[in-house]
């Protein structure tokens, strides 16, 4: 088959690198890529992700027979709508399904008829109803606007003065802005990934990662600066109860209304005192995560996406080994504020032939025969392991062998799993 993957980050690295070694790939075209993934594909410049019609072409030309997309934008446009209405198939859910992502309020409204367990909320479009819906329920509390804000627009406030400085601050930006406001739960953060094609939904692991930029979860959020799978946290049994009560009811809701979500489904979960609740969705594969349970998926990739595309799940079987896997991200100083382009990064090739490790490269850039830093969040440097602790102490020995003093990482990926299974 031959395949189109879209995007440029280190999520589409992995998912070019797994798609790179099925059997049932013949050729690999990645838009746009980057320098670091060339050898697991043809890179295609000069069409933009938001220019459909050139995407079009480009399938009808290379007569492409998936299409997978790696980041939420272009679903959330509609990419898969339009490609699908010409008769190719796609991985990744139409406009209508990746409200999931797209629509906070959508998804509490699909919870709503769905029974899933979710924070408590009301959503609001006018300041002054909001302002008195947060005085009624008072501090802690969440405010999350409405929208696509990769991870920006939601406020976890301890007081209440600090929940209406959110709210104030997201209608001076937008009179109108939709804004939910939500309960705050209590519990340990996971992440879980389901394979959906509309019917079937077939487990694809789960994954811890760390939003903050600095050790001790500090600092401000990212969009993730490393990632271990799997989290020792979900354990067999959480996972059947997620599926039963909050992935498999969504796949249903979402089949009723008219819109089969068909790609792969991230829950975002808080495992609380009540058992697992839905935080949020995602309509695409998490990055980092994606790193970690790209290095343990065994099997066919290009086969399994394009069951996932054409309604044959059940047809297919899904297996991750039972290793671990940990992903840390090496970012540009400065990341997530301003940061420098152009620097050189030495020593890929011997880190990268450590035992256990592969590196994905998110911003680099291909200049003289170099490797040169190209963005914010430039590598993850991965490992697999047969104990999380092995997982996580090979990606760091390859961190080490990275020669890039403009870079960072955080020194503390996989520290709440590894204390977890006593393994710190
Ligand atoms: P979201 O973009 O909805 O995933 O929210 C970003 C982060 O905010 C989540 O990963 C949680 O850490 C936190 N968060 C969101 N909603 C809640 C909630 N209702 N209770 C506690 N924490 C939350
Ligand atoms: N790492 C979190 C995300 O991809 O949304």
């Amino acid at each position: 088959m031959k395949v189109l993957l879209l995007g440029s980050g280190g999520r589409e690295h992995a998912l070019a690198l797994a798609l790179s070694r099925s059997a049932s790939l013949t050729q690999l075209f990645i838009l746009p890529g980057n320098d670091g993934m060339a050898r697991e594909g043809q890179l295609v410049s000069g069409i933009a992700l938001a220019d459909h019609a050139a995407i079009l072409d480009l399938c009808r030309t290379e007569a492409i027979d998936l299409v997978v997309v790696g980041p939420e934008a272009p679903l959330v446009a509609g990419l898969a709508d339009d490609l699908a209405a010409a008769g190719f198939a796609v991985f990744g859910p139409s406009k209508a399904a990746a409200q999931l992502e797209g629509s906070k309020d959508f998804t509490k409204s699909v919870c709503v008829a769905a029974g899933i367990p979710t924070a408590a909320y009301a959503t609001f479009t006018d300041h002054a109803g909001a302002l008195a819906y947060l005085r009624e329920k008072g501090a802690p509390i969440v405010v999350k606007y409405d929208g696509l804000m990769a991870g920006k627009g939601v406020t976890v406030a301890a007081s209440l003065a600090e929940a209406e400085e959110a709210i104030a601050a997201l209608y001076a930006n937008e009179p109108a802005a939709k804004v939910v406001i939500e309960e705050m739960m209590e519990g340990e953060e996971a992440s879980f990934f389901c394979l959906i094609d509309g019917e079937t939904v077939v487990p694809f692991g789960s994954a811890q990662d760390h939003k903050r930029v600095f050790d001790g979860d500090k600092g401000p959020n990212t969009g993730g600066m490393g990632a271990y799978s799997p989290a020792p946290v979900f354990t067999g049994a959480l996972e059947a109860e997620t599926l039963a009560r909050i992935i498999l009811p969504t796949a249903r809701e979402m089949v009723r209304r008219g819109m089969p979500y068909r790609g792969v489904l991230f829950a975002g979960l808080m495992l609380t005192s009540e058992g697992p609740k839905l935080i949020e969705y995602n309509c695409r594969f998490g990055d980092p995560e994606c790193q970690a349970l790209m290095l343990r998926f065994e099997g066919d990739l290009v086969q399994v996406l394009h069951a996932a595309a054409t309604g044959a799940l059940d047809r297919v079987s899904v297996t991750l080994a039972a290793s671990h896997a940990v992903g840390v991200v090496m970012a540009a100083r400065g990341y997530p504020g301003d940061y420098a382009k152009g620097s050189v990064i030495r020593g890929l090739d011997k880190a990268g032939t450590l035992p256990g490790v592969t590196i994905f490269h998110a911003g680099t850039k291909a200049v003289g025969g170099e490797v040169t830093s190209h963005g914010g969040r430039v590598l993850t440097v991965a490992a697999t392991g047969t104990t999380l602790r092995e997982a996580r102490d090979r990606a760091y020995a390859a961190v080490d062998a990275i020669d890039w003093p403009e870079g960072f990482c955080r020194r503390d990926i996989a520290a709440r799993g590894l204390a977890r299974l006593g393994q710190g």
